[in-house]
Parts: structure tokens; sequence; C-alpha cells
């Protein structure tokens, strides 16, 4: 009993932070006065609105565009090492998966663009078009690793605006263009993150069965800060290890650790529902957290520390 009532206060939880997450997100970025009182009177029916699952709010969303990397990292989060035969996401499967979001109605607060390497992704243009028309969509940013600037001048024009900023991974003297992406940003007023010298990178281990038991599984979940919903090859996961894990196959896909956004088959009713569910309903554990040490062994890595080339 207790169990359960617990269970029931965190997915209530779950959809005040929602709430909260995009609210003050909306605020931020409204410039005018009233529009912002306007918004603040519209917050009790939003929260209602979540409450009775008439909406649904991702406040944070990944979207691997390419498993193809220019880089080797050791320990890389996405699984990049592992990818013997990477390639670039069909433009058209991407654009289906945040269609199929949007004609449900859903809200992204935050989308992010990344891989592999998204600078590496020859369809980059065509998506952000694609995602700048999307009103239900507040921002996104694209994920780099600091090896490239930008070359084609319809991709800066587009990256001008606002509803677009970068987020600049700094690996030290493998990042060998940092400081000249910073610069291009810097000249053509794209808005940029550049990495925290301090992040530390997190050991997730070795892709191997850990063998611990069911209660240790739902506090690693529970303590994990690093799962993130991602979204691969139209699939919409927890956490972005298992989206790569699944997608080389590593563990199986297992019903209620994802959402198949490109099920043609089930109405958007019933779909949204699904969503609603995944997004907001307590989950104990994923199936990749067996193969994982996040969570559970906090220990530390080299940041983009590189593989050997074979
Ligand atoms: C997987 S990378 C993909 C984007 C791009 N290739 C890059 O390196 O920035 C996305 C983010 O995950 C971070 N990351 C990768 N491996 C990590 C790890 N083991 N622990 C913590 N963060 C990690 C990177 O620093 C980057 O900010
Ligand atoms: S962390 Fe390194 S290997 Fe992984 S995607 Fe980014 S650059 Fe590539
Ligand atoms: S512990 Fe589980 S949720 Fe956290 S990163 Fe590992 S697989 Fe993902």
């Amino acid at each position: 009993m207790l169990y359960r009532i617990s269970i029931f206060f965190k997915s209530q939880k779950l959809k005040l932070m929602s709430i909260r997450t995009i609210i003050l997100s909306e605020l931020k970025h409204e410039k005018s006065f009233v529009k912002k009182i306007i918004l603040i009177l519209l917050i009790p029916f939003k929260i209602i609105k979540v409450l009775c699952g008439k909406e649904v709010i991702i406040p944070y969303v990944e979207l691997v565009v390419t498993t193809f990397c220019n880089l080797k990292c050791q320990g890389c989060s996405a699984l990049m090492e592992h990818y013997k035969n990477p390639k670039h996401i069909d433009l058209e499967d991407n654009i289906k998966s945040i269609k199929r979001l949007m004609d449900l109605g859903i809200s992204i607060k935050s989308l992010r663009l990344l891989g592999g390497e998204p600078l590496c992704y020859p369809k980059l243009y065509e998506l952000l078009e694609y995602l700048q028309k999307q009103d239900k969509i507040n921002e996104v940013a694209i994920v780099t690793n600091g090896t490239m600037t930008l070359k084609d001048e319809k991709l800066i024009n587009i990256l001008k605006d606002n509803k677009f900023w970068f987020s600049i991974s700094d690996y030290g003297e493998v990042s060998k263009n940092f400081n000249n992406l910073i610069n291009q940003l810097k000249e053509n007023n794209i808005r940029y993150v550049p990495q925290s010298s301090s992040y530390e990178w997190v050991d997730y281990g070795n892709f191997e069965k850990r063998n611990r038991n069911e209660k240790e599984y739902i506090l690693q979940y529970n303590k994990c800060t690093h799962r993130r919903n991602s979204l691969l090859n139209g699939k919409l996961f927890h956490c972005f290890r298992c989206s790569h894990a699944t997608n080389l196959k590593f563990v199986s896909l297992i019903k209620k650790d994802y959402i198949d956004l490109f099920d043609e088959n089930i109405s958007n009713k019933k779909l949204k529902k699904q969503l609603y569910k995944f997004i907001y309903k307590y989950t104990p554990y994923i199936e990749s957290c067996k193969y994982c040490d996040c969570g559970f062994n906090l220990n530390m890595l080299s940041r983009g520390k590189q593989n050997e080339k074979k």
C-alpha cells in the first residue's frame, strides 16, 4: 500500500516538474510584459490539462540524427565505439518521428540534436528548416564535439534564429576547432554554450550484464542523473543508452521501454495515452540498467580520450 502511494506521488511530481519547466521557459522567452501576464494567468489551465491527460509536455529529448562520428572517444555514452557500420538516419525518418509527436499536440521544451556528431549529418539544414516551423518545440540545441566549423552559408543563416543554439564539447586538443567555431558563432550572432571545463565524464562500464538484484536496479535507475529521453529511428526511449543499446542489438527491445512512433496501426488517441503514461508514469528501471554502472558505481573518466586508430 505504502509503495503504491509513493509511486502515485512520484508520478504527480513528474507532471508538475514538466509543467514548471515549460512555463519557466515560455516566460523566459516572452519579451512582452502583457503576454507574460497572460501566460501566468493561463498556468492553472495548463496544470489541469496535464493532470487530466489532455496535454503532454516532454521537457527534454535527444534526437539521434546519425550514428556516425569523426572521433572515437573512450567510454562515449552513446556507445559510438561499438558501431561497426554507422549510418546517417534518413531525413524523412527524423522528420516523421517529430511530425508524429507534433500531430499528437505534444510540446517539447528542449530538443537536442546529437549522434554521433551532428555536424557530420548531411541533411542538417533541411532538418533545422523543418524544426524551425514547429511552434510546439521551444528550442533546439546542436551538441557538437568542437572538431568542425560551419561551411554552408544556408546553415549559418538559419542558425541565427534564436530558437537554435550550440552546446560545444571541449575535449582539449582533440576539439581542434573549438575556438574557431566559437569565433564563427560570435561573428554570426549564433547562440552557443561551451562545455564547462569542470564537466566530468561518467564511466558507464563495459556493456556486460551486472547481475544485481531487482531492488538494486530500482535504486540505480532512481539515482541515475544521466537518463534522458532519446529518439532514434522513430522509437522514443527513457534513456539514450537504451536507444543505442537496442539499435546495436546489445539488448532486446522490451515493450515497456519504448514507444514506437512509426507504428501506423495505433490511432493517434491511443498513442497519446501511451505517451502520457510513458512520460509521467513512475518507471522502476529499464533493461539497459542491467548493463550499466551509472547510478550504481560513480566512477569518472577522462573526457574525450581517443581510442587508438585501428
Ligand atoms: C554523445 S555526445 C554526442 C555529441 C557530440 N559528438 C559531442 O561529443 O559533443 C553528447 C554529449 O555526451 C557527453 N558524453 C559523452 N560520453 C560521456 C560520458 N561517458 N560521460 C558523460 N558525458 C559524456 C559529451 O561530452 C557530449 O556533451
Ligand atoms: S562523445 Fe566522442 S565518440 Fe561520442 S559522439 Fe561525441 S565525439 Fe563522438
Ligand atoms: S543507469 Fe539506466 S537510466 Fe541510467 S544511464 Fe544507465 S541505462 Fe540509462
